[in-house]
C-alpha cells in the first residue's frame, strides 16, 4: 500500500472508533458502536500488516490470541467483567513495554532510525521512557486489580506506614533513571527504570479497597492508552496514536465520571485508603429503629393495584441474576396497565453500565430504561418504587445528612414515591457501609430474601 492509501485508510479507522465511542454512550446504539469499533479495528490491523513483511508470525499470534480471547469472553459471567477487563489492560500494559523494548533494541527494524547501528533521538528515548514506564505501572497494577476482584487476592486495602512517602521517593528514583536513559541511551538505566515501574504499580494497586477497583480498573484503562499513545510517537504510527490517545482520555473521562457520581475525590481513590472495600459495617447510631416487612404477595399486590411503577435495580439484582425474571414481572405489570419504567443511577451495580448491560440482557425495552436525571422528578407522583439488590444510590442521607459520607452523592429519589418496596437479603449495609434511612420510612415496606426468588414470587402471586 502507498503510504497515501495507509494515512487513509488510517483515518478512516479513526472515525468509525470515534463513531463507536459515540455508539456506546447509548443502550440504543451501543450495538452498532461496537461494530463500528471493529470493522475500524480490523481495517487498523489490516493495513499495519501490509507494512511489515512478518505478517505471517503477526496473522499466528492474532489468531491464537483471538481465539484465546473468543473464549474467555464467552466463558465469563456478567458479574465477573470487571477483572477481565483488567486482565486484558495487564497485557496492553505489557505489549507496551515489550514493544519499547524491541524497538530500543533494534530501531532501524522500526523504521525509527535511517541506517542500522545508528542512535535513537532524544525525542525518541523520552517517548520509550513514558510509554515504558506508563505500560509497566499498568501491567503489574492491572494484575494486582485482577487478583483482588477474581478474589485471588484478598480485596482489603494492604497498606504499611509512610506508603506514600516510599512510593514518592520510588517514582523520583524511577524518574531519574528515566532522564539518565534518556540523555545516555544504555540499557542499564533503562532496565532499572522499568523494573521500579513494575514494583510501583504494585504498590499503588495494593492500597486501593478491592470495592473501588473498578475506578482504578478504568483509569489502568486510560493509562493503558497513553503508553500505547507514547508508543505510537516512537513507531511514527498515527494510527496507535489516535487509538491510544481516544482509549486513554475516555478512560479518564470515565473515572472522573464514576467519582463524580460516588461523590469521591479522584485522588483519594488513587492515593488508596478510602473505600472500606466489601464487607463494611453500618454505622450504629445506637438508636433502635423500626421497618415494617411484607412477603412477596403483599408486594405483588401493591404493584398489581398502581397505576405506576419504577423499579430501582442495584448490585444485588446482579448477584441473584434476577434481570430475566424482572423482566417477566414488568411484561405481566405492563399487561395489566400500569406504566413500568427502570430508573437507573450511573454507579449502581459495580461497574459502569452494569444496570443496563443486565437489563439489555434480559431484553428489557430500552424505553422503559431511563437515566438517574430525567427520572428524578416522576418519583413524586410514582405510586410504587421497587428497590431491587440496591441501596446507596437511593440512601437519602446524601441530600439531607451533611455528616454522611456520601453526601452530596447525587441519588435516585425514591423516597419521594407514593410507596416503596426494598427487596434485599437483610437489613445489611450496601457498598459505602451505611444505613439507609429510606428503609425505616412508614411508607417503606422491606421484603426480605434473594432477589430472584422475590420477583419469581411476586409472578406466581400476580398471575393468580
Ligand atoms: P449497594 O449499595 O452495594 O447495595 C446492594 C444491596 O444489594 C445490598 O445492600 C445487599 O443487601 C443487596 N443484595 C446483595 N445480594 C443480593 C441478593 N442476592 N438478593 C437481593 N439483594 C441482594 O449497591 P447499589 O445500590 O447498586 O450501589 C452501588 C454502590 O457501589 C455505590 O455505593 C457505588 O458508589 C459503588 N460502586 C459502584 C461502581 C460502579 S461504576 N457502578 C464502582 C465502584 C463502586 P443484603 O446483603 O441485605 O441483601
Amino acid at each position: 500500500m502507498s503510504l497515501n492509501s495507509v494515512a487513509l485508510a488510517y483515518l478512516v479507522a479513526a472515525v468509525l472508533f470515534i463513531l463507536a465511542l459515540k455508539g456506546l454512550s447509548s443502550p440504543v446504539s451501543a450495538r452498532r458502536g461496537n461494530l463500528f469499533g471493529m470493522v475500524g479495528m480490523a481495517i487498523a490491523v489490516l493495513t499495519t500488516l501490509t507494512l511489515t513483511s512478518n505478517w505471517i508470525y503477526i496473522s499466528l499470534a492474532i489468531v491464537l490470541g483471538g481465539a484465546a480471547g473468543a473464549i474467555v469472553a464467552k466463558r465469563i459471567e456478567m458479574t465477573s467483567m470487571p477483572e477481565l477487563v483488567a486482565a486484558m489492560h495487564s497485557l496492553v500494559g505489557l505489549a507496551a513495554v515489550l514493544i519499547a523494548m524491541s524497538a530500543y533494541y533494534n530501531p532501524y527494524a522500526y523504521g525509527i532510525v535511517k541506517y542500522l547501528g545508528a542512535e535513537l533521538h532524544l525525542s525518541n528515548r523520552i517517548e520509550l521512557f513514558i510509554g515504558t514506564f506508563i505500560g509497566a505501572i499498568t501491567f503489574t497494577g492491572s494484575i494486582v486489580a485482577f487478583g483482588k476482584l477474581s478474589g485471588r487476592m484478598g480485596s482489603k486495602p494492604l497498606r504499611f506506614t509512610g506508603q506514600h512517602w516510599v512510593n514518592l521517593a520510588l517514582g523520583i528514583v524511577m524518574i531519574g533513571f528515566g532522564i539518565a536513559f534518556s540523555m545516555s541511551p544504555s540499557w542499564t538505566p533503562f532496565l532499572i527504570m522499568t523494573a521500579i515501574a513494575l514494583v510501583l504499580g504494585v504498590l499503588l494497586i495494593m492500597p486501593i479497597g478491592g470495592a473501588d477497583m473498578p475506578v482504578v480498573v478504568s483509569m489502568l484503562n486510560s493509562y493503558s492508552g497513553w503508553a500505547a499513545a507514547g508508543i505510537g510517537f516512537t513507531l511514527n504510527n498515527n494510527m496507535l496514536i489516535i487509538a491510544g490517545s481516544l482509549v486513554g482520555s475516555s478512560g479518564a473521562i470515565l473515572s472522573y465520571i464514576m467519582c463524580k457520581a460516588m461523590n469521591r475525590a479522584f485522588l483519594n481513590v488513587i492515593l488508596g485508603g478510602f473505600g472500606g472495600g466489601e464487607g463494611a459495617v453500618a454505622e450504629d447510631s445506637g438508636v433502635q429503629k423500626t421497618y415494617r416487612s411484607g412477603s412477596a404477595e403483599d408486594a405483588a399486590f401493591m404493584m398489581g393495584n398502581a397505576d405506576s411503577v419504577i423499579i430501582v435495580p442495584g448490585y444485588g439484582l446482579a448477584v441473584a441474576r434476577a434481570q430475566h425474571a424482572i423482566n417477566e414481572m414488568s411484561k405481566m405489570l405492563t399487561e395489566k396497565g400500569i406504566k413500568v419504567r427502570y430508573a437507573i443511577h450511573p454507579v449502581a451495580g459495580r461497574m459502569p453500565g452494569h444496570m443496563n448491560v443486565l437489563l439489555a440482557e434480559a431484553e428489557v425495552p430500552y424505553d422503559q430504561v431511563v437515566e438517574m436525571d430525567e427520572i428524578n422528578n416522576e418519583f413524586a407522583d410514582t405510586d410504587v418504587v421497587l428497590v431491587i439488590g440496591a441501596n446507596d444510590v437511593v440512601n437519602p442521607a446524601a441530600k439531607t445528612d451533611p455528616n454522611s459520607p456520601i453526601y452530596g452523592m447525587p441519588i435516585l429519589e425514591a423516597h419521594k414515591a407514593r410507596t416503596i418496596l426494598v427487596v434485599k437479603r437483610s437489613m445489611a449495609a450496601g457498598y459505602a457501609g451505611l444505613d439507609n434511612d429510606l428503609f425505616y420510612l412508614d411508607k417503606t415496606m422491606m421484603v426480605f430474601g434473594d432477589a430472584k426468588k422475590v420477583v419469581e414470587d411476586v409472578i406466581k402471586a400476580l398471575g393468580h
